[in-house]
């Protein structure tokens, strides 16, 4: 009689080894021999495969991965459909440059993208490679929209790690001894409830005369904003504060961007976060979740500021390259049915009841904050807010000693952000917050 074979438990994550392993070590030794140091990894376990919630190592660990490669695999590793688009595409055409001879891949993106983004009114879109090239090209566009220079980014941003990004990072470490950085970017406050006890309508005002002030609407082509921000620490606007910016922005004809690299593409419950907080930006910018996994960006916004740029003056070699645009247009696909929306939604319930729970019994936790599947919660000295030293990393290496991958965040490292695959159920969140219940109390 053949053996049984007998399938792998995925119900829970498995440690075998020591976290990193043995095999993970070795390899990481030929690495440091040959990788520059500057390009650094949080967990240095070695992934051989990847499948929905999980990432399995060289040692055989299997780790419920609950950052999703920072916001990518929104759909689960490995999703099916992307997966099939992308390797029936490999087979047709892998490249021929849009800029010399297109392909109608591209097209149908931007088709979908229009029908997609916050507004009816009539859209554009260019596709690059990665998120902060699609900031760039939104500066761009808006500088040559505009005819003026200069862009506002707000405080605790994070954009990207080109020049031009690294310029409008809140925070200095990205950019330390990368400078000189670009000229006319500034930045302002933000809005950040928790630390400011301001409405939004006054932390609206509080930017807008910063704005005007220090900038002066003449200069100011653009503010570019994360409508929630990402590695800032999952802050969440006030309500009223993202419209009221808007608004002040179409007033003064300033181009508005929404730097919806994290959280779009269903990551928050919607196609993107813009439309939770009522506002129509004038360009969104994408990346991460698009392509299910393989490189792809995009910049999508108001038709007479898209085509303000002259034919030849956007694209790039692997701008929009064929494979990732097939594995995108899976993406529409498969969130067009709107199941990944409502695990979102209910991975956001239970992370609220999860969190607020542990914060009711672990003084550590400050806050609790966030939409859909992009939770967060900031840990800060008891009573008070002011950021908890090292409690963040600690509760992310005790998680990772226990299978869970754990991402921190915020410009103090002071928050522990979910952004797990809508693949994750509330079983594996129930695994996860109790681990983190545990590392917790490790230090009470
Ligand atoms: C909000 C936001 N914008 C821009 C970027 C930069 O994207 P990329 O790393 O693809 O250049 C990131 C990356 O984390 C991001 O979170």
């Amino acid at each position: 009689m053949p053996a049984v074979r007998t399938l792998p438990d995925l119900s829970a994550p498995s440690v075998r080894t020591e976290v990193p392993g043995p095999r993970s070590r070795a390899i990481h030794e030929r690495r440091m021999r040959t990788v520059a140091r500057g390009v650094g990894s949080i967990l240095p376990v070695y992934i051989e495969h990847a499948d929905g919630p999980w990432v399995t190592d060289v040692d055989g660990n299997r780790f419920l991965d609950l950052g999703s490669g920072i916001g990518v695999t929104t759909l689960g590793h490995v999703n099916p459909a992307a997966t099939a688009a992308a390797a029936a595409q490999l087979d047709r055409v892998t490249h021929t440059l849009f800029t010399v001879t297109p392909y109608e891949g591209y097209v149908r993106l931007a088709e979908r993208l229009a029908e997609k983004t916050p507004g009816d009114h009539e859209k554009r879109s260019i596709f690059v490679n990665s998120g902060a090239e699609a900031v760039e090209n939104a500066v761009k566009i808006a500088r040559r929209h505009t005819g003026r220079r200069v862009v506002a980014a707000l405080d605790h941003a994070f954009h990207g790690r080109t020049n031009l990004t690294l310029a409008m990072n809140h925070k200095a470490a990205y950019g330390t001894g990368f400078g000189p950085f670009a000229s006319d970017i500034h930045r302002v406050p933000n809005s950040y409830p928790y630390r400011d006890g301001l409405t939004g309508e006054q932390a609206a005002q509080r930017t807008i005369t910063h704005l005007e002030q220090r900038i002066g609407v003449a200069d100011l082509a653009a503010v570019i904003a994360e409508p929630i921000q990402g590695e800032g620490g999952f802050v969440v606007p006030a309500d009223g504060y993202l419209p009221a910016l808007q608004e002040w922005c179409t007033r003064n004809g300033v181009v508005f961007i929404a730097d919806e690299i994290q959280t779009g593409l269903g990551r928050t419950g919607t196609w993107f976060v813009s439309e939770h907080f009522g506002v129509v930006p004038d360009l969104v910018l994408t990346a991460k979740a698009i392509a299910a996994g393989l490189p792809l960006a995009g910049v999508t916004g108001r038709a007479e500021i898209m085509d303000a740029p002259d034919p030849g003056s956007l694209g790039g070699t692997f701008g929009g390259n064929p494979v990732s645009i097939a594995a995108a247009l899976a993406v529409f696909d498969e969130l067009d049915d709107g199941r990944f929306f409502a695990a979102a939604l209910r991975i956001g319930e239970k992370l609220q009841r999860g969190l607020s729970d542990l914060a009711s019994r672990h003084p550590l936790i400050g806050d609790v904050r966030g939409v859909g599947a992009m939770y967060a919660f900031e840990l800060s000295e008891p009573g008070t807010t002011r950021p908890a030293a090292g409690a963040a990393s600690a509760i992310a290496e005790f998680a990772a000693q226990h299978g869970i991958l754990l991402l921190t965040a915020g410009s103090d490292s002071n928050v522990i952000r979910f952004l797990p695959t809508l693949t994750t159920t509330d079983d594996h969140l129930g695994i996860a917050l109790d681990v983190i219940d545990r590392a917790l109390a490790t230090l009470d």
